[in-house]
């Protein structure tokens, strides 16, 4: 729709997710697979006359001109997004947009992810209605505002939900629902930068290139039999590749003590546990027979935690 009448207000929701296996490994070309978790971000947006782009989060609220720049560094994909379409539509007036939260953020959980996705389909839904595929480029292209070398893994399960395997030149395939597959999340309670913790594994890299080469193998071969467990409803499978591929993890320095002790302290109630994200803070997902108890044991100790359901969803709109 070019310069046409825009709707008033659009809204969507997508879920937040957690990364079973391949994580740092899917940046440099292997495939890494996920999740969506029963957690969500809404966005509100609204085309409003006066031409000003109005950004409220959480992580802060600006109002700016259409061709001004946002002093929240945070808010940058969002500004993206609306820069975008006002463009992309002739829009004469600007953009308002809200975003809720019911993921933590810089854990891990995907909440900047999602919020890329659901502002993605809820300004481009102001004009027109979008493809999935092109909601989810859109997302990345408004990550890539403060994460350049993002794989696009978290946006792509954002936006189509379930689980996924994802590598960057084939892009997503859908593993279905992850039926017998159980998962509590524990929170280290430390934000981290996704960012500087991927540049600290571009340099484990350039120091170590034959030993990062052959654990890209090793991490291939193990998601190919993690596929397999998922498929297979195999959780003692699935809990000892979590096991194995957070010895990758911990080689790649992404790993950290806390980290470790909640693997630690985990260990009695799941069948294994690894970092999932980015690492060096964040959260450790394990998988369990028993979510229940494994929680209930875990806040015993002290470690925030809570059992996650598989959103089979993914992107809404409404
Ligand atoms: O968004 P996080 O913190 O869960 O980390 C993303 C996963 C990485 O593999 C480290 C980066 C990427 O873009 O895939």
């Amino acid at each position: 729709m070019q310069g046409g009448r825009a709707n008033l207000t659009s809204r969507a929701s997508a879920p937040g997710k957690v990364i079973l296996f391949g994580e740092h490994f899917v940046v440099h070309g292997t495939r890494a697979v996920l999740a969506a978790i029963d957690r969500r971000i809404t966005a509100v947006s609204e085309a409003t006359e006066e031409p000003v782009i109005r950004i409220d989060t959480a992580l802060g609220s600006e109002e700016i001109g259409v061709s001004e720049s946002c002093r929240t560094p945070e808010l940058r994909p969002l500004e993206f997004l609306a820069k975008k379409m006002i463009s992309m539509h002739s829009h004469p007036g600007g953009i308002a947009v809200k975003i809720k939260s019911g993921i933590p953020h810089g854990v891990g959980l995907g909440s900047s992810s999602a919020s890329c996705v659901a502002a993605a389909a809820s300004m481009s839904g102001l004009f027109a209605k979008y493809p999935r595929e092109e909601i989810c480029s859109m997302a990345v292209e408004a990550e890539r505002t403060i994460f350049e070398n993002t794989s696009g893994a978290d946006c792509a399960v954002c936006t189509h939900g379930g689980i996924i395997a994802y590598d960057r030149d084939s892009g997503f395939q859908s593993m279905g629902s992850g039926a017998g597959l159980r998962l509590v999340i524990s929170d280290s309670g430390a934000v981290h930068s996704t960012k500087s913790v991927v540049a600290g594994v571009a340099k484990y890299r350039e120091e170590n290139p034959a030993r990062f080469e052959e654990l890209c193998r090793k991490e291939s071969g193990l998601i190919r039999r993690a596929e397999a467990q998922i498929r297979d409803g195999d959780a003692a499978g699935v809990g000892r590749s979590m096991n194995e591929n957070q010895e990758y993890l911990e080689e790649i320095g992404v790993s950290n003590a806390r980290l470790e002790e909640i693997i630690r302290l985990a260990r009695p109630h799941s069948l294994g546990s690894k970092i999932t994200g980015a690492g060096g803070g964040g959260c450790v997902i394990s998988a369990t027979p028993s979510p229940d108890l494994a929680v209930k044991a875990m806040r015993e100790l002290g470690v925030r935690s809570f059992g996650a359901g598989i959103d089979r969803a993914g992107l809404e709109t409404f």
